[in-house]
């Protein structure tokens, strides 16, 4: 088993694939079969291992062959990076501990994610400056933004790597674009952006039309701060420095929240202010239902902190389940 990984790990790897008996995986570099192994006895899926070395490929056998694992257990005995494979041929394609077989990590994504079912094709909704999209690309993973702004999409092109980005100028709450993703996200509150209930909710619609079935939709956005207002009180200060302030103003019959951004450039007051509408976690749940789609997991932050009664924000993931 390479290092760092555990017998619970491989078996959470498999559940956050949603792998079943039917299905297929392809394990790069699959050593003796340790992961193979435990993905096939826990799932009841077929591996497909590719392993360079002949006397680890034949001890991966053996072992399955031990487990009465081998209808499921396939081991090849080759140098993984000069096969080639059909593309979108498998439900997930591993490659633990030994990217190095491609180069970086990134090479390494760039051969598997075509060889996986589904397009792996993401859509960015608000896309900005490609702050997440131009490195998701150069990581091999084709991403489309919807954008409002000409201007951020301007930004988005002239940076390295941008000009392959295609951007569709619309909103994203009702703008369709070609083709299906396996995954759509908003970051960075900007479901906020959408001031209604009506385009939050068109929103998650027109995502659940363009996502893959079994396709999942992300969102990270802010809990509603209104524990820091005292009763009766519509101001909050976020930021306050010698030389830029932050006010956050409430209008809580109308769920709704302006940002007040002051900023004092070259010994002038510059200031702008922004409109959002505010949503709780379970109110998004009851727009990704009424879209068809259902919650899948709901996080803190990126690095998977558990969703709590103190989180100040969300990562949640809802999936278009095959009905
Ligand atoms: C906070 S920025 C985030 C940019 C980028 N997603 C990131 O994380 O760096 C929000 C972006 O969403 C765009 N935007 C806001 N409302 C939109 C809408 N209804 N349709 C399309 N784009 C929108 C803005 O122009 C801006 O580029």
């Amino acid at each position: 088993m390479p290092a760092g990984l555990s017998a619970e790990k491989i078996r959470l790897l498999g559940e956050y694939l949603r792998l079943t008996s039917e299905s297929r995986v392809l394990d790069i570099a699959c050593g003796k079969g340790g992961p193979a192994l435990i993905l096939a006895a826990t799932y009841g899926c077929r591996v497909h291992g590719v392993e360079i070395r002949p006397a680890f490929a034949e001890a991966a056998r053996a072992r399955a062959a031990a487990l009465g694992l081998e209808s499921l257990i396939q081991v090849q005995t080759a140098d993984a990076s000069g096969l080639q494979f059909e593309p979108e041929t498998w439900d997930a394609a591993l490659c633990l501990g030994a990217s190095f077989v491609w180069g970086t990590i990134a090479d390494a994504a760039a051969a598997l994610l075509p060889l996986v079912a589904g397009n792996g094709r993401a859509l960015e909704l608000g896309i900005g400056t490609g702050r997440i999209a131009v490195p998701l690309a150069q990581r091999g993973v084709p991403v489309h933004g919807i954008e409002l702004s000409k201007a951020m999409a301007a930004r988005l092109r002239a940076k390295p790597g941008g000009e392959d980005i295609g951007v569709t100028i619309g909103d994203f709450a009702t703008t369709r674009v070609e083709g299906t993703f396996s995954v759509a996200y908003l970051v960075f509150n900007t479901i906020m952006n959408l001031t209604t209930q009506a385009a939050q909710v068109a929103c998650f619609r027109n995502v659940a039309a363009l996502l893959d079935v079994g396709g999942c939709f992300v969102i990270e956005v802010g809990v509603p701060g209104l524990q820091r207002l005292p009763p009766g009180e519509t101001i909050h200060a976020f930021h306050v420095s010698e030389t830029r302030w932050g006010i956050d103003e409430y209008d809580v019959a109308r769920q709704g929240l302006t940002s007040h951004h002051f900023e004092i450039v070259d010994g002038r007051l510059e200031r702008f202010a922004v409109p959002f509408r505010y949503a709780w976690p379970a109110e998004l749940d009851l727009m990704a239902q009424l879209a068809g789609m259902r919650l899948r997991e709901r996080w803190t932050g990126w690095n998977r902190e558990p969703f709590t009664s103190n989180s100040r924000k969300h990562v949640s993931v809802w999936e278009k389940p095959a009905i």
